[in-house]
C-alpha cells in the first residue's frame, strides 16, 4: 500500500454487493488510509450486505436516494459530522435504467422510465455537486469521480437509454467541473470502465457475449472492478491534482482498437 489517501475523508456511493465497483473502491480507499461514509438508496440496503463492508472498513452508512436533494443534503451534512471535517473525495457509482431492466428496445423507449433513468443515473451527479457546493462541503483540490460507459460516444444497441444518459453524465462532469474548479479547485472526472460483471452490468441483455467480445478486442483484456478501483484511488489522490473535466477510459485499450487479430481470426474461422 502507498498511503495515497492518508488523512482524506470521502463519500462512496453504490456499493450493493461484493461485485459492485464501489465495493472494491471502498476496500482500496480503506487500504490507502482514507476514512469515508458509505451511502446507497434505502431500498438497496434491504439485503444488508453493505453492513459487512462497513464493518470491514470501519465506516458508517448514511442512506440517501440520489434523486432526492433533501437526502443528499443530509448525506453531505452528516458525513462531515461523522468524519470530522470537509470531504476530499466522492465516488458516484450509481446507474439504473428501467428500460434496460424491462428489455425495451431503443426505438420504443418508455419515456417515464427514461426520465427515471436520467434522474437516477445522471441528474444525481448534478444534485450531489450542487448540494456539496451550496454547503461548501468539499475541500479545495477535492476530487469527484463518476463511473460511465463508452456507449456515450459509440452506439451499443443493447445499452438503449443508458447511452444517452451516460452522455449527459459525462457532460455534467465537464460543465460542473468548470464551475467547481474555478470557485473551489474541486476536480470532477468520469471513468469510462470496461464491461464488468456486476448487478448493473449483467442486467443488460446479451451482456455475457458482449463481455467476451470486448475482452477479445482489448489488447490488455477487459479491466476488472478491482483495477477500476485502483484507478479511482489515483484520481482521488494528490498525484492527479491537475486532472479535471475529463472522461478517462479505463478499458484495457478497447476504445482505441478498431479490430483485434483475435476477432479477425474468429470471424475468419466462421466464414471459411
Ligand atoms: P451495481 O449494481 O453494483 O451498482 C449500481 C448502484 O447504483 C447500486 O448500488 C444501486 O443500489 C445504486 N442505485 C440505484 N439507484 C439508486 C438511487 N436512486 N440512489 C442511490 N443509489 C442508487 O453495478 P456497478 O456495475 O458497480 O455500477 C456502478 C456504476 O458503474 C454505474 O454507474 C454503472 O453504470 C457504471 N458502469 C458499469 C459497468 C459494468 O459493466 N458493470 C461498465 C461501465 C460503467
Amino acid at each position: 500500500m502507498y498511503n495515497l489517501l492518508k488523512g482524506k475523508r470521502g463519500i462512496i456511493s453504490g456499493a450493493l454487493d461484493q461485485n459492485s465497483i464501489a465495493w472494491k473502491v471502498a476496500e482500496k480507499a480503506h487500504e490507502e488510509g482514507a476514512v469515508f461514509v458509505l451511502t446507497n438508496a434505502p431500498i438497496a440496503m434491504r439485503m444488508g450486505e453493505i453492513n459487512t463492508l462497513a464493518e470491514a472498513t470501519g465506516s458508517q452508512i448514511v442512506p440517501a436516494d440520489a434523486t432526492s436533494v433533501e437526502d443528499l443534503t443530509n448525506l453531505f451534512t452528516q458525513s462531515q459530522e461523522i468524519l470530522g471535517g470537509k470531504i476530499d473525495f466522492v465516488l458516484h457509482s450509481i446507474g439504473m435504467s428501467v428500460n434496460i431492466r424491462k428489455k425495451i428496445p431503443y426505438p420504443e423507449l418508455n419515456y417515464e422510465y427514461f426520465q427515471k433513468g436520467i434522474d437516477v443515473s445522471a441528474l444525481s451527479l448534478h444534485k450531489m455537486l450542487s448540494v456539496a457546493k451550496k454547503l461548501d462541503a468539499i475541500n479545495e483540490w477535492g476530487s469527484v469521480v463518476a463511473l460511465t460507459y463508452m456507449a456515450a460516444q459509440r452506439t451499443y444497441p443493447f445499452y438503449t437509454d443508458m447511452a444517452d444518459i451516460k452522455a449527459m453524465l459525462e457532460s455534467i462532469a465537464r460543465s460542473f467541473g468548470y464551475h467547481y474548479g474555478l470557485d473551489k479547485k474541486v476536480r470532477i472526472n468520469t471513468v469510462s470502465q470496461s464491461p464488468t460483471k456486476t448487478t448493473a452490468g449483467t442486467g443488460i441483455k446479451g451482456f455475457g457475449s458482449f463481455y467476451d467480445y470486448a475482452d477479445a478486442i482489448a489488447p490488455l483484456g477487459n479491466a476488472d472492478a478491482e483495477s477500476c478501483a485502483d484507478y479511482c484511488i489515483t484520481l482521488f489522490s494528490d498525484l492527479t491534482r491537475m486532472v479535471t473535466m475529463q472522461n478517462l477510459f479505463h478499458d484495457g485499450g478497447y476504445s482505441s482498437t478498431g479490430v483485434s487479430d483475435d476477432v479477425m481470426y474468429r470471424l475468419g474461422v466462421e466464414n471459411s
